[in-house]
C-alpha cells in the first residue's frame, strides 16, 4: 500500500517498543536461551476453571449469537452486586455496559466525551493507549509529569494548576500501569469535587481493582455517580484473551453510550460473557483472592531483591503486579539497559520510554508475573548482570 493512505494521524500512534524486545526474546528462546518475563502486563494464572467450563457450556448450548450491545442483562446485575457487596458502592445494572476489554470501554466514554479540538489531561507516565485513543479523535492529549512526590499520580493541585478551558475529561488510573501507585479515597473526592467545580468529566481506569494489597479497596463509583468508571476481566480476573471489561457510566450518558457501542462493536463477546457470570461465584473468588496473596508474596520478595541490587525504588507500588525503577545510576538509557539485560541475562523487563516521555530514559518497569523460584533466579542474573554492566553515558 502507498504510504500517502495511510492517515496523517496513524503519525502519532507508537508501538510498544516491549514489543520489540518481545520479539528479540523469541528469537533467543528459539535458539535456545531461557529467558524470565517480566516484560509482559499479564498475570501468568490461568483463567479459573469454573470460569473456562462456564464457556465451554455456553458454546454446547448455542449461546454463539449476538447479545445486545451493552451486555448480558445477568452480567450487569453480577457486576453490580460485586460492588455492592465487595466494595460497598451502590451502582444499578442499568449504569454498567460490558465492552471489549477495558480497552473497549476507555475508546468508548472518550469518543462520547471528547470532541476534536479538546485536551483530556492524562499523567506521564501512563498507560501508553490512552494519549492513543485520543489521538484518534483528532483531540490532544495533555500529559502531566509525575514523579515519586505524588506516588507517580495526579493529584487536585496538579490538576488545579494544569487546568485549560479546552480541558473535556481528565484520566487517571489507581492502581496505576507502569507504577503501581493509588490514590487514596480522600484524594480521589477532592480531584472529584475539583473537576465537577470546572465542569470536565472525571474518568477512573480501575482495571487493576482487587490487587491491592497494603490498603482497603475502594472504587471512585462509590464517591460519586458522575464519575466514569473503566474496568476489565483481563487483570485480577486472568481472563486477558477473553477481552471482556466494562464501564460505569452517569444516567445521562447511558443512551449515548449505547447508540455509540452498537456502532463500534455490535456487542461484547458472548462466550465470554456467558464465561465470566462465573467469576464472581464464591469459590471463583476464592481462587482469585488466593492468587493476589501470592502477588502480594512476589511483590514484597521482587521489591527487597531489586533495592538490594541497588534499583532505585522510591514509592513502594500498592497495587497491580508493577514495580517501576530508576536505572539512573547504572544508565542513562534505559531501553538500551534493556536490550542488555535480555541479551546478554536472558531476562525481559519494560524501558520507560514505553509509558511517556517524562524522565523515561531513567526508568524501567518490573512485572512480578513470575512465580518466586524463578523471580530469584531473575535476581541472580541481574546480579550478575549489573557486576559487569559499565556505565554508559
Ligand atoms: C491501565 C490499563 N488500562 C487498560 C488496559 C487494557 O486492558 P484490557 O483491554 O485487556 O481490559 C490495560 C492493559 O494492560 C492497562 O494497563
Amino acid at each position: 500500500m502507498k504510504q500517502k493512505h495511510i492517515a496523517i494521524r496513524m503519525q502519532g500512534i507508537s508501538p510498544f517498543h516491549v514489543m520489540d524486545l518481545l520479539a528479540q526474546a523469541k528469537q533467543l528462546e528459539a535458539q535456545g536461551h531461557d529467558v524470565i518475563h517480566l516484560e509482559v502486563g499479564e498475570p501468568d494464572f490461568p483463567t479459573p476453571e469454573a470460569i473456562n467450563l462456564a464457556a465451554i457450556e455456553a458454546i454446547k448450548k448455542g449461546k454463539t449469537k449476538y447479545t445486545g450491545a451493552t451486555g448480558l442483562p445477568e452480567l450487569k446485575v453480577k457486576i453490580s452486586e460485586y460492588y455492592q457487596s465487595r466494595l460497598g458502592a451502590s451502582v444499578a445494572a442499568k449504569n454498567i455496559i460490558i465492552t471489549p476489554g477495558a480497552s473497549g470501554a476507555l475508546q468508548l466514554a472518550l469518543s462520547v466525551l471528547v470532541n476534536s479540538n479538546q485536551k483530556v489531561l492524562m499523567a506521564d507516565p501512563g498507560y501508553p493507549c490512552n494519549r492513543h485513543f485520543v489521538r484518534l479523535l483528532d483531540a490532544s492529549a495533555l500529559s502531566i509529569p509525575v514523579s515519586a512526590d505524588t506516588d507517580y499520580q495526579l493529584t487536585h493541585d496538579l490538576i488545579e494548576q494544569n487546568w485549560q478551558q479546552d480541558i473535556a475529561a481528565v484520566l487517571i488510573a489507581s492502581p496505576s500501569n507502569p507504577t503501581g501507585t493509588l490514590i487514596d479515597a480522600v484524594e480521589m473526592q477532592k480531584i472529584i469535587d475539583l473537576i465537577e467545580k470546572k465542569k470536565g468529566i472525571l474518568l477512573v481506569d480501575e482495571i487493576y481493582q482487587g490487587l491491592v494489597y497494603d490498603q482497603a479497596d475502594f472504587s471512585a463509583a462509590s464517591l460519586s455517580p458522575r464519575v466514569f468508571v473503566i474496568n476489565s476481566f483481563s487483570k485480577f480476573f486472568s481472563m486477558t484473551g477473553w477481552r471482556l471489561g466494562w464501564l460505569v457510566v452517569p444516567d445521562e450518558f447511558i443512551e449515548p453510550v449505547d447508540r455509540l457501542a452498537q456502532n463500534l462493536f455490535l456487542a461484547p463477546p458472548t462466550i465470554s460473557q456467558y464465561a465470566a457470570l462465573s467469576a464472581f461465584d464464591s469459590n471463583t473468588l476464592k481462587v482469585l483472592d488466593a492468587q493476589r496473596d501470592e502477588l502480594n508474596k512476589r511483590r514484597e520478595f521482587l521489591l527487597g531483591g531489586l533495592k538490594q541490587l541497588g534499583f532505585d525504588i522510591s514509592v513502594k507500588p500498592g497495587g497491580a503486579f508493577y514495580i517501576y525503577a530508576d536505572v539512573s545510576k547504572f544508565t542513562s538509557d534505559s531501553f538500551k539497559f534493556c536490550n542488555d539485560l535480555l541479551h546478554q541475562s536472558y531476562v525481559a523487563i519494560t524501558p520507560g520510554v514505553d509509558f511517556g516521555e517524562y524522565k523515561a530514559n531513567r526508568y524501567v518497569r518490573f512485572a512480578y508475573t513470575q512465580n518466586v523460584e524463578k523471580l530469584q533466579m531473575a535476581l541472580d542474573r541481574i546480579g550478575d548482570f549489573l557486576s559487569n554492566y559499565e556505565y554508559k553515558p
